[in-house]
């Protein structure tokens, strides 16, 4: 490992119900790194649940805070920092999160993805009569921006744990 990777951040990206909270706090564990979840930052940051920050703030609104709070996470050192699946979609956040460390994207199926997030409070995008239309519809549009990653893990069918092993196997040596 080079020296100046020592305190490099380990970013995960992607789409909802790809697992990169329940990954991210493996990983955290497994490498005695502090865990910082981008989502959770804004929540607290606004004393308010993110469906709540929709609802009342309206997206705008959340896409700012959710920018500040990625620009403070960035900034940590030696953390497993998970991103909400639309911090991505902002260049300046991808710029500041490439600065930071190692993106690492997480991907899944829609039908993976839908069996996920059925019952989640905090995915008001996905507060439609058919949500499986829905992810397919945001995963189409958002597919190129989750490729700014330097690497992929495809969560189909494996759990949580099972994703942090082969990401920690994959990256051994480089974070
Ligand atoms: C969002 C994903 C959510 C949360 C917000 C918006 C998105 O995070 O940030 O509901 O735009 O995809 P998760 O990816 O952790 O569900």
């Amino acid at each position: 490992m080079r020296s100046e990777d020592s305190d490099r951040n380990i970013v995960l990206v992607g789409f909802m119900g790809t697992g990169k909270t329940s990954v991210g706090k493996i990983l955290a564990k497994r490498l005695s790194r502090p865990f910082i979840d981008v989502d959770q930052l804004i929540e607290d940051a606004e004393g308010q649940q993110i469906s709540d920050i929709f609802e009342q703030r309206g997206e705008p609104y959340f896409r700012t805070v959710e920018k500040r709070e990625v620009a403070s996470a960035a900034a940590l050192k030696n953390a497993v920092i998970t991103t909400g699946g639309g911090a991505v979609l902002d260049p300046e956040n991808v710029a500041a999160l490439r600065r930071s460390g190692t993106l690492v994207s997480l991907t899944a199926s829609p039908e993976t993805i839908l069996g996920r997030v059925q019952g989640s409070r905090h995915r008001p995008l996905l507060n439609t009569p058919d949500k499986l239309a829905e992810i397919r519809r945001l995963l189409e549009i958002r597919a190129p921006f989750y490729r700014c990653a330097d690497y992929s893990f495809d969560t189909d069918g494996k759990t949580p744990a099972q994703v942090a092993d082969t990401i920690l196997r994959s990256l051994s040596g480089r974070i």
